[in-house]
């Protein structure tokens, strides 16, 4: 993507899709999404079984577990995880269930233990997981080998500072998994990002409505006339479908970022101390926004980067997360930047949100008769196919399946630079 072949083949594919007059030739129509998707709890079931068990997950931030022995407890609906870096400085993942009886060992939000204690029985562990000690061991049969009963981990990797889980011991390793995205995101100098603010919303939705108003820009003359919608030309936008489900949108802007700093009322012209997040020229001039799959939205601007996240807490109830990424200030307090940041955000997420929850309602109703998506929104359709693919095709009833149309249209490392615009029918 910050090549000079893909930074001129981004920017000619921009300009053909301001240009063009219907979609692509040989485009195949998308066919509406079952709306049982988004309201039955076998589906909501099968994606909890297949996919959620068994993807990478966003954790926490490399910064939020400092010292031996700081922890954070991970807020990720059906998985009581903690991580926590042990007394040699690796930072583990594991399950928040006590050997004996499944009490908690972590209860706070994030803290510093040198040995976690369950306070039911006062079992204790080390940082590595390790059974130390069992009250009243005596009255075990014996003899009673705690080897065997530390805390049972769970998977946990790292690109740059962003640290990831997965319960699934089988799985891929992350960076395999990301695959295309490390490359990508090399001209972020990711390692240079740290958290400055975390915002949590909670929807009466399913979770996959919430994605879905991420993944598309032709929303944003609807619902942002006055915020991001004057400053983005959502005609020009180009879609990168990625291999595993992960996608990225590259969208031109209507204003210089000076101007566009303005619009937003966070700006004077040294963005109010705020250091400027490292990128390559199309991320510099363009608006960029990848989504990891299944449930991470990250656009960058000039002086941040989002993950948006959307956790399924039941099936019509979404905890929206929204971890706001800087580049390191050094020492003290954020800059004072980040405030009008954040309540600049605070306005366009309650735009985004809005209709969320009628959606749901609408969803449910029998007068809806499918989620139907253009060529602009092909985005939504993709992660749904690759939903579909994680919890395997064959498991899920006819009538709740997306029928694949895409795979032809997903970019490969090897033909990066060329493909997209020659699949896309603009050039032969
Ligand atoms: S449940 Fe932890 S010591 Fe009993
Ligand atoms: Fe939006």
């Amino acid at each position: 993507m910050d090549d000079p072949v893909s930074i001129a083949n981004l920017k000619q594919r921009m300009q053909w899709e301001q240009e063009r007059g219907g979609p692509p030739s040989g485009f195949p129509a998308l066919p509406p999404l079952p709306p049982g998707r988004y309201t039955d709890q076998a589906f909501f079931d099968l994606e909890k079984k297949h996919l959620w068990s068994k993807v990478w997950l966003y954790a926490a931030h490399v910064s939020q577990l400092q010292d031996p022995g700081s922890f954070v407890l991970l807020d990720i609906p059906g998985a009581p995880v903690f991580l926590i870096r042990d007394r040699d400085g690796e930072v583990r993942a594991f399950y928040n269930v006590c050997s004996h009886r499944g009490a908690p060992l972590v209860r706070d939000a994030c803290g510093q233990a040198a040995v976690l204690r369950c306070t039911y029985h006062q079992w204790s562990y080390n940082t590595k997981g390790e059974l130390l000690g069992v009250m009243e061991e005596r009255d075990f049969p014996q003899p009673f080998d705690k080897s065997m009963l530390g805390l049972v981990t769970v998977r946990c990797e790292r690109w740059g500072g962003f640290i990831f889980v997965n319960e699934d011991p089988n799985a891929k390793p992350l960076l395999d998994w990301l695959g295309m995205i490390v490359h990508e995101f090399e001209q972020f100098e990711i390692d240079t990002l740290r958290p400055a603010a975390i915002k949590s919303y909670t929807l009466e939705c399913n979770w996959k409505l919430t994605m879905d108003a991420f993944l598309e820009v032709y929303h944003i003359k609807g619902i942002h006339p006055q915020t991001v919608g004057p400053a983005l030309d959502h005609r020009g936008a180009v879609m990168g479908l990625l291999p595993n489900g992960h996608t990225r949108m590259t969208c031109p802007t209507n204003m210089p970022p000076a101007q566009q700093r303005e619009l937003r009322g966070y700006g004077d012209k040294n963005r109010n101390g705020m250091p400027t997040v490292a990128a390559g020229e199309i991320a510099r001039n363009y608006h960029v926004s990848h989504n990891i799959f299944p449930n991470v939205i990250t656009p960058v601007g000039e002086t941040a980067r989002q993950f948006l996240m959307f956790w399924p807490i039941s099936l019509t109830r979404t905890r929206v997360e929204v971890v706001h990424f800087g580049r390191d200030w050094g020492d003290g307090e954020r800059p004072e930047g980040w405030n009008a940041l954040l309540a600049f955000w605070e306005i366009v997420m309650a735009e985004d949100l809005q209709f969320l929850e009628w959606q749901q309602k609408a969803v449910l109703s029998p007068s809806f008769r499918g989620y139907r998506l253009s060529y602009m929104e092909r985005r939504i359709y993709y992660a749904h196919e690759a939903i579909d693919q994680a919890i395997g095709i064959e498991h899920i009833p006819e009538h709740l399946r997306v029928e694949p149309r895409l795979a032809d249209y997903v970019e490969k490392p090897e033909d990066h630079a060329a493909e997209p615009l020659r699949r896309s029918g603009a050039i032969s």
